[in-house]
């Protein structure tokens, strides 16, 4: 197999699979990967260990649809707004309109009010759960969002504790969100880093994609990579691909299958 860097290639972006309703996430190796973007109103889990960039990537593909006038949406549970955006901008110093575009309504970055509810904790879990759906809701209608990133869905897991709360909550966000009609990505914690020990947890199985960014170490020097799970509606790569974190953004490089 050969390794190729996807913006030079642009492989995987079969014709017949590239345009009709998908939205693309402008990372050049990630649509290639998932043959031409995600398919439009899929929910899509993100996951991967500390530090590994799922704030930075979700935010990326917020931020390139919005560039080409796709109203989105950040819900930030965890990290501030302001510490998102800050981070944000100092990795990726290129992308200066990033205020331009918040101004303008086309990303609402949005988080801090749901996030105290979901922290404080201090209503029940099923009262406090339906409040954050229906914060989800108000914040996509404020600009009519077509894109959405929760980040992360691992606040809810412990907010809402028991396992059979918590999946029911799971199948009711998913349905929300796909009554809502965005596309959406949905941060998740890994305690595992690498593909070898790997678990599988419920929202793998109840939403409709999964990507996994893991981390290993070859050499004493630590590598990413970036793998599609699963993709409903879709075919995709097969492969782990190798990425790196660049002052332009994401770089993913695919490997040829051929
Ligand atoms: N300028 C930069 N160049 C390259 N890599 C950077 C740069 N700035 C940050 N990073 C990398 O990005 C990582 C942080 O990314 P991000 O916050 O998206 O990770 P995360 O997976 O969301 O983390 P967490 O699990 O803590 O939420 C840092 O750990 C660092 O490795
Ligand atoms: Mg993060």
């Amino acid at each position: 197999m050969q390794l190729i860097n996807s913006e030079r290639k642009g492989i995987g972006m079969e014709g017949s699979e590239k345009s009709r309703g998908r939205l693309s996430t402008g990372i050049e190796g990630l649509d290639a990967i998932t043959y031409g973007g995600i398919p439009e109103s899929n929910q899509v889990i993100v996951a991967g260990g500390p530090g590994c960039g799922k704030t930075l990537l979700t935010f990326e593909i917020l931020y390139n649809n919005a560039k080409k006038g796709i109203p989105c949406t950040y819900l930030t549970l965890e990290e501030s707004q302001q510490n998102v955006l800050q981070n944000f901008k100092s990795t990726f110093p290129n992308f200066s309109d990033i205020d331009a575009l918040i101004e303008e309504k086309k990303i609402i970055l949005a988080g801090n009010e749901t996030a105290s509810k979901v922290q404080t904790g201090t209503d029940s879990q099923s009262y406090a759960f339906s409040s954050v759906l229906s914060d989800i809701e108000d914040i996509v209608h404020t600009n009519n969002s077509k894109c959405l990133v929760i980040d992360s869905l691992s606040i809810l897991k412990l907010m809402l504790g028991d396992v059979l709360v918590y999946r029911k909550s799971m199948f009711a966000l998913s349905l929300n969100l796909k009554r809502l009609g965005v596309t959406s990505f949905l941060t998740m914690e890994m305690q595992h880093t690498t593909r070898q020990a790997m678990s599988f947890s419920p929202e793998f199985f109840i939403f409709d994609g999964t990507i996994v960014m893991y981390q290993s170490i070859e050499e004493n020097k630590r590598v990413y990579g970036l793998e599609v799970l699963k993709m409903r509606g879709s075919n995709h790569s097969m492969s782990v691909s190798p990425y790196e974190i660049t002052d332009k953004g994401f770089r993913i490089f695919t490997i040829s299958e051929i």
